[in-house]
């Protein structure tokens, strides 16, 4: 039986942030994982050079039945924080869009730099390790797992969210807290590209592999970033970000010109080139197929002297306010994250510890706290687990 001050369950980006920091206060930590590799959503992240955090970083960037609840921790561990961290080692960096920090070689730094830090401050890690079962019987927990049985004062849940399964993600953290009794908020897939039936899923095939920069709106959130077609439906960063606000059986509205009035400006080209062909003036705002496509589909045909109001209209409408609605979501398979989770009503924003259980912490995806695309789920990881690692 291993006695330890600390245990963390799941050795991803919350668990090492956490682990590091714990160990750094000489608590005696060890961080275990069923997987081969710790944090292996870290090195395929960022198409393998990890956004790994977002230089505008506030709370609004995060979705929760408790939007105050990522306060704290953010404050307190902020993306400069960790920039720091990055720069102390000479990890080379470079901001691509929108404040996002991304590493200029490759994503194993990151993981190289935890896991650096863990071995310094003293932490151990150890890995291909199931865990079987965990108890209270005492004011200790105890851990049975597959190589053998351990005790701890502080028990830590970093096991994430069930986000791409095939990458050794599961909902044990939902199980456990339900076993001590805390509340989950119903998990669903977030940041994951939208599916379409019928004639929007045919149109949608035909245009796969175009992308514009577009503005995509559920109710009175709207995201501006690229939009690319895919032989399932829509996906890119615009429709990644309005996944996570979406609600089934509503319609999103995709605005594909989002610099001008489209129907201002047909009318403008009726009046200075009347032979115009229609396709030919929507051809001039949109990728060529993508304005045929629509051409076709809504029957937008002949030259703009013969076209009323009423017709540019309809076109306007459909390029700036078109209505779509999703069947739903490529789920978990491709999700980056997970909505929902670990209700932050049971837990404390400053030490992410459960009210009702003393020594059980909640931190990183686990928890009902969902960032935006863009390194924020990344912050929120190293926040909470920073916060954690302070008082575990
Ligand atoms: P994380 O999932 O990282 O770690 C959980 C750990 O627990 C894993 O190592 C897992 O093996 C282990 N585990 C799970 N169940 C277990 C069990 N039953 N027993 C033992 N161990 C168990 N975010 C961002 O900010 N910038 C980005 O660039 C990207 N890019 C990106 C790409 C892709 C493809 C995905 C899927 C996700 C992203 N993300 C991202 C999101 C980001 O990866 C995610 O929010 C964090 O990894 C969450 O960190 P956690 O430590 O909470 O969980």
């Amino acid at each position: 039986m291993r006695d330890l001050d600390v245990l963390v369950l799941g050795g991803g980006a919350a668990g090492l942030m956490c682990g590091i920091e714990a160990a750094k206060r000489g608590r005696k930590v060890m961080v275990i994982d069923h997987a081969k590799r710790p944090a292996d959503k870290i090195r395929i992240s960022g198409g393998g050079r990890c956004n790994f955090t977002n230089l505008h970083c506030t709370p609004a960037n995060f979705l929760s039945q408790n939007p105050r609840f990522c306060v704290s921790a953010l404050k307190r561990y902020t993306q400069h924080d960790f920039l720091a961290l990055v720069d102390q080692h000479r990890i080379a960096w470079h901001e691509k869009t929108l404040g996002q920090l991304f590493c200029d070689e490759s994503a194993k730094d990151i993981i190289r730099m935890l896991l650096d830090e863990l071995e310094r401050a003293g932490g151990k890690l150890q890995l291909e390790t199931d865990i079987k079962a965990v108890e209270k019987p005492d004011d200790r927990f105890s851990v049975s797992t597959s190589k053998g049985p351990l005790r701890t004062q502080s028990l830590v849940i970093a096991t994430g969210g069930p986000s791409i399964p095939k990458m050794g993600a599961t909902g044990f953290g939902y199980d456990l807290a339900k076993q001590f009794g805390l509340k989950v908020i119903a998990p669903r897939a977030a940041l994951v590209p939208l599916t379409f039936s019928d004639a929007n899923k045919d149109l949608c095939g035909r245009l796969a592999g175009v992308s514009l920069d577009a503005n995509v709106s559920f109710q009175k959130t709207t995201f501006r970033e690229g939009l690319l077609f895919t032989h399932r439906g829509l996906s890119g960063p615009s429709i990644l970000q309005i996944s996570s606000y979406w609600e089934e059986g509503k319609p999103i509205s995709v605005n594909l010109v989002p610099e001008a009035d489209v129907f201002d400006v047909l009318k403008t080209a009726r009046h200075e080139v009347p032979r115009q062909d229609l396709k030919t003036a929507l051809g001039s705002l949109l990728p060529n197929r993508l304005a045929d496509e629509l051409a076709e589909v809504y029957k937008l045909k002949g030259r703009l002297a013969d076209q009323s109001d009423k017709v540019l209209r309809r076109a306007g409408e459909q390029m700036n306010r078109w209505q779509l609605t999703p069947v739903g979501t490529e789920g978990y398979r491709t999700a980056e994250v997970t909505l929902g989770g670990i209700d932050t009503r049971e837990l404390s924003s400053k030490t992410m510890e459960a009210s009702k259980v003393s020594g059980l912490y909640f931190i990183g995806e686990v928890v009902d706290v969902t960032g935006h695309l863009g390194g924020f789920n990344f912050q929120w990881a190293w926040s909470s687990g920073h916060a954690a690692g302070q008082v575990v």
